[in-house]
């Protein structure tokens, strides 16, 4: 045990933080005296599904320590949860920090906090030492679980407070949790990846693969069940190497997903990333067999060139992705499936875009994230000569999205007239009169609903194709 003042520490990690929870909570409501009204926090997040999940266990913390929610120009407490993966991304978290600097210098008592995947960056971390002294508290990947006894750390040296951690120490279970939605819940099964794709930045910010236990996981959905959640979204950078590397005997991801099929009130059960190397037969006869799992695959194929998948380190080629398609839509023949897309590879030549091309035509995809090359510091590619011109990028990414447009229609198209189950999901933000409901397949509809549907599997008829939604009618 270890000692501050005379009250004992827990050892035991989430004790351990619910103790600074209090400490910080204690802290809290002296400020609240003080400046005779609650404080409040903004919680913004970019990137991927994982940051948004780890961003839910952040609000929870600050929520658990007595922060209400409120817009960033009004709060107290300003925590950025960054995403790396492009350069784009670190460009916009130093403009928001440039103006989270006025808003401090009027309000000094605010804090700024930055975690996430940049944070992981040693030069990040230097700028950030040098010329942005104002924020408060940086943490990265590893040590999100520790926000608690980091901010009160910070409150009492009331110094800038760096902790990044290189590796994870430990998966941190039972901390205090936030859902966004009441009857959908993104579930982490594992963090971290080990692929090492030759632009890919994410092995090194978030580390090496690493698997929750499946008793843990199931424990989360039988409780998520419990409390009415419908839908579950399994979370990994890839979940078809789930159980890989571990010291005790572990299901592979085909068996956790029928574990999972069998909870009850668990009715929809999605799952991202896959990646085409490890997706096995036996995943495919689950999905095959399965009555909850959605109908959809989200399959990055990068690039349609082999030699260019070779120099990325995707570790399959054009043939083998090809195969790939063909077998899992023999098995599951209305599958929707989605996809990445990355051009200006360094290397990638004319005649490689067009065989990317022509894959995204021959495959019909249902819907791809497009992306022009970004240059990562410390990754592989980054190094490569034959790094490809912005103006030539820029014309390839033009060409991908008006090719995208159309197949992504063509294959929407497919599904018009057909009455579908899709789970109610919100308020149209642009429309009050309809409600925003996502198929199996994981294309959205919108239709005239009434909003108490929200949360519910109804029924809906696909009227119209948009392009990368549709309109419905729900079928009473
Ligand atoms: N440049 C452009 N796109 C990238 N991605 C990952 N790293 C880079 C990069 N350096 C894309 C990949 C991945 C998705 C999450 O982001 O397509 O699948
Ligand atoms: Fe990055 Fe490749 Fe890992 Fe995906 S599989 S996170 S692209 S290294």
């Amino acid at each position: 045990m270890s000692m501050e003042g005379s009250v004992k520490i827990p050892e035991d990690e989430a004790k351990r933080q619910f103790y600074y929870i209090e400490k910080c909570k204690e802290w809290l409501d002296n400020e609240r005296l003080r400046l005779g009204r609650p404080l409040r926090m903004s919680v913004q997040t970019l990137g991927c599904q994982m940051n948004a999940r780890d961003s839910e266990k952040i609000t929870a913390i600050l929520e658990q320590i007595g922060y209400e929610s409120t817009d960033e120009k009004t709060a107290d407490l300003v925590l950025y949860n960054t995403c790396t993966v492009r350069e784009n991304a670190n460009l916009k978290v130093y403009g928001r920090l440039g103006y989270l600097k006025k808003q401090k210098e009027k309000n000094p008592h605010m804090k700024i906090i930055l975690c996430g995947c940049m944070m992981q960056e040693e030069t990040v971390i230097e700028k950030l030492k040098k010329s942005y002294r104002f924020v408060d508290l940086i943490f990265g990947t590893h040590n999100i679980y520790k926000l608690a006894e980091l901010l009160y750390t910070q409150i009492n040296t009331e110094t800038m407070t760096i902790d990044v951690w290189k590796e994870a120490d430990k998966i941190v279970e039972n901390l205090p949790s936030e859902r966004k939605y009441s009857f959908k819940a993104g579930v982490n099964i594992m963090y971290g990846c080990n692929n090492f794709c030759s632009y890919c930045i994410v092995p090194y910010v978030r580390g090496r693969e690493r698997s929750r236990k499946p008793q843990d996981i199931l424990a989360e959905i039988r409780k998520l069940a419990s409390e009415g959640v419908v839908e579950i979204m399994l979370l990994g950078q890839n979940v078809n190497s789930y159980g890989k590397g571990q010291e005790e005997a572990y299901p592979d991801f085909a068996s956790l997903l029928e574990e999972v099929e069998k909870i009850e009130g668990i009715q929809r059960i999605r799952f991202m990333t896959s990646h085409p190397k490890d997706l096995s037969d036996q995943l495919i006869e689950v999905l095959k067999k399965s009555k909850k799992i959605g109908s959809h695959l989200h399959l990055p194929v990068q690039s349609g060139s082999t030699d260019v998948l070779a120099a990325m380190n995707r570790k399959y080629t054009k043939e083998q992705y090809l195969t790939l398609i063909r077998k899992i839509r023999g098995a599951v023949p209305d599958i929707s499936l989605t996809t990445d897309i990355i051009v200006g590879f360094p290397g990638e030549t004319e005649s490689d875009f067009r065989e990317t091309i022509s894959v995204i035509e021959d495959v019909c995809f249902d819907g791809a994230y497009t992306f022009i090359y970004s240059k990562r510091t410390g990754t592989p590619a980054a190094d490569r000569k034959e790094q490809i011109p912005e103006a030539v990028k820029k014309e390839r990414f033009s060409v991908l999205l008006e090719v995208i447009q159309r197949v992504t229609r063509t294959a929407m198209e497919k599904r018009i007239g057909k009455t579908v189950t899709v789970l109610a999901e919100e308020i149209n933000e642009k429309d009050d009169n309809l409600i925003s409901c996502r198929l199996s397949g994981n294309a959205i509809v919108h239709c005239k609903g009434n909003p108490t549907l929200i949360g519910q599997f109804i029924e809906v008829k696909l009227t119209e194709n948009k392009g990368f939604y549709y309109m419905g009618e729900i079928i009473p």
